[in-house]
């Protein structure tokens, strides 16, 4: 039997989503999209769902090294627009999610690969690395989302040097322009990620979805309309249970039991 391109794993309240083809370094081919597209929707609508999700790759070599060359090739127009189209909805899905997604890159990540972890929350990486936009040396340009995420992330002049020359990083130099928020030994990254990722899902699951939709949805918006967004966030959640919980544990020196509600 053909193991699964895609698997979910639960520890708890984190869910563990590993891009599962390492023969072929996790390329993006098109049933690797849907089933990442698949897996995510499950999470959404899972019965609880998920307080942090963690996305990795399979193997010791690559998160994901690109969107598969072999397949794109021989594209019409349509199809590659079609294709594209299909790779900003899986962006748009995880930055829509109410949980914070982290990359955990333990290897390439490489053209598609970078836009993946580019559309998580924020990015950890094994010191073994490598990062890059290296879509010009194939005469195309990135399709996931790279030309306008990167800029954001880490500054235009920053981006449009990586995109213009497909120059590849290592974690260092990553951590260096703010693309990774830590370099971790190779061998920890899982842990580490896992680490982080309980931590978030121990504080109030609709803060920490608010937080996230507020600084996504704000980012563009003019910092008046930002702002309001972010009053309007703020007092809604004081209306919540998790508000009343997390204010009285404080005041009654105890550790608070948010439920979500
Ligand atoms: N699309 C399709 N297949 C890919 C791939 C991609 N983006 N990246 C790697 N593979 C495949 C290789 O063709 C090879 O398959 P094979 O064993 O059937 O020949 C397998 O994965 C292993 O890759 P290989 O190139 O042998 O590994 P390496 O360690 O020598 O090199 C890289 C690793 C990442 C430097 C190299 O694979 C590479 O440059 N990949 C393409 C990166 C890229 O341009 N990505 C952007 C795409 S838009």
């Amino acid at each position: 039997m053909e193991s699964p391109l895609v698997l979910v794993e639960h520890d708890g309240p984190v869910a563990v989503v590993t891009i599962n083809r390492p023969d072929k370094l996790n390329a993006l081919n098109l049933a690797v999209l849907r089933a990442l597209t698949t897996a995510f929707h499950a999470l959404l609508v899972g019965e609880p769902p998920p307080r942090a999700a963690i996305l990795t790759g399979a193997g010791d070599k690559a998160f994901v090294a690109g969107a598969d060359i072999a397949e794109m090739r021989a594209l019409a127009p349509a199809q590659a627009k079609a294709m594209s189209d299909t790779g900003h909805r899986l962006g748009a899905l995880l930055e829509a999610a109410p949980f914070p997604v982290l990359a955990a890159v333990n290897g390439f990540a490489l053209g598609g690969g970078c836009e993946l972890a580019l559309a998580c929350d924020f990015i950890y990486a094994s010191d073994r690395a490598k990062f890059g936009q290296p879509e010009v040396n194939l005469g195309v340009i990135p399709g996931f989302g790279g030309t306008q995420r990167l800029g954001r992330r880490v500054g235009v002049g920053r981006a449009r040097e990586l995109v213009y020359t497909g120059d590849i990083l290592d974690a260092q130099a990553a951590l260096g322009i703010g693309l990774v928020n830590a370099v971790v030994p190779h061998a920890e990254l899982r842990a580490k990620v896992l680490e982080v990722a309980h931590k978030i899902a121990s504080k109030g699951p609709l803060a920490v979805a608010q937080a996230k939709r507020v600084m996504l949805r704000g980012a563009d918006a003019d910092l008046a309309v930002a702002n309001e967004l972010e009053a309007q966030a703020f007092g809604g959640l004081f209306g919540s249970a998790d508000q009343r919980e997390g204010m009285a544990a404080f005041l009654e020196k105890r550790k608070a039991a948010f439920t979500g509600g």
